[in-house]
C-alpha cells in the first residue's frame, strides 16, 4: 500500500472512479487539473499499481482548512482506507498549524458522516442545495486542528 502525492497523471484513473461514486456530481478532468494547480495537499491511496482511494485539502489561512474530497473506490470501502486518508489530511492540517478542519458532506451521506464523527468532527451548519442536479444539501462539519 502507498500514499503519494496526486499528480496529473493520475486523473485518467481517478475519473471512472468519481463516476462510479458520484454520478452527476462527479468532478470532471478539468476540475482535477484545476484543483493540483493551485498546490493543494492531494493524495492518492494506491495497492499493487491501482488506485483504491484519492483525497485532497485546502488550508485557506493560517487557521483553517477545508477536505475537498475523499473518496474510495467501491470495491475498496470499509478496509480502512478513507481513514487512512482522513489522517493523512488531518496530519498535514495540524503541520500547517491549522485550528480547525472542516468539510462538507451530503446530508444523507451517513457512511461519510460516520467517518467523520470518529474524527471528532460535529455538524456546524447546512448549505440548502449545495450539491447540484440532486439538490441535497450539505452539512458542514468542523473540528479543531
Ligand atoms: C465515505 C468513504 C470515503 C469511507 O471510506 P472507507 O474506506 O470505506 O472507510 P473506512 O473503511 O476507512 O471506515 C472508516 C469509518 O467510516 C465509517 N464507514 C465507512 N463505511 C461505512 C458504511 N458503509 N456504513 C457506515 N459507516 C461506514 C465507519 O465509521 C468506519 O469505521 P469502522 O470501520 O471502525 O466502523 C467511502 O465510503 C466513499 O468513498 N464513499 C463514496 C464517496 C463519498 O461519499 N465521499 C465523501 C464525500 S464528502
Amino acid at each position: 500500500m502507498t500514499l503519494e502525492r496526486f499528480r496529473w497523471w493520475h486523473i485518467a484513473e481517478v475519473l471512472p472512479i468519481e463516476e462510479d461514486l458520484f454520478g452527476a456530481e462527479k468532478w470532471s478532468a478539468a476540475m482535477f487539473w484545476n484543483e493540483l494547480a493551485t498546490r493543494r495537499f492531494y493524495q492518492i491511496f494506491s495497492e499493487q499499481d491501482q488506485i483504491l482511494g484519492y483525497a485532497g485539502l485546502s488550508v485557506v489561512d493560517a487557521d483553517e482548512s477545508w477536505v475537498q474530497n475523499i473518496a474510495v473506490r467501491r470495491d475498496a470501502q470499509k478496509r480502512g482506507v478513507g481513514r487512512t486518508l482522513l489522517e493523512a489530511l488531518l496530519a498535514e492540517a495540524a503541520a500547517q498549524g491549522s485550528r480547525r478542519t472542516l468539510l462538507e458532506v451530503a446530508v444523507d451521506n451517513e457512511p461519510a458522516q460516520r467517518l467523520y464523527a470518529r474524527y471528532d468532527f460535529e455538524p456546524v451548519g447546512i448549505r440548502r442545495g449545495y450539491y447540484q442536479p440532486s439538490n441535497t444539501d450539505a452539512l458542514v462539519m468542523m473540528r479543531s486542528a
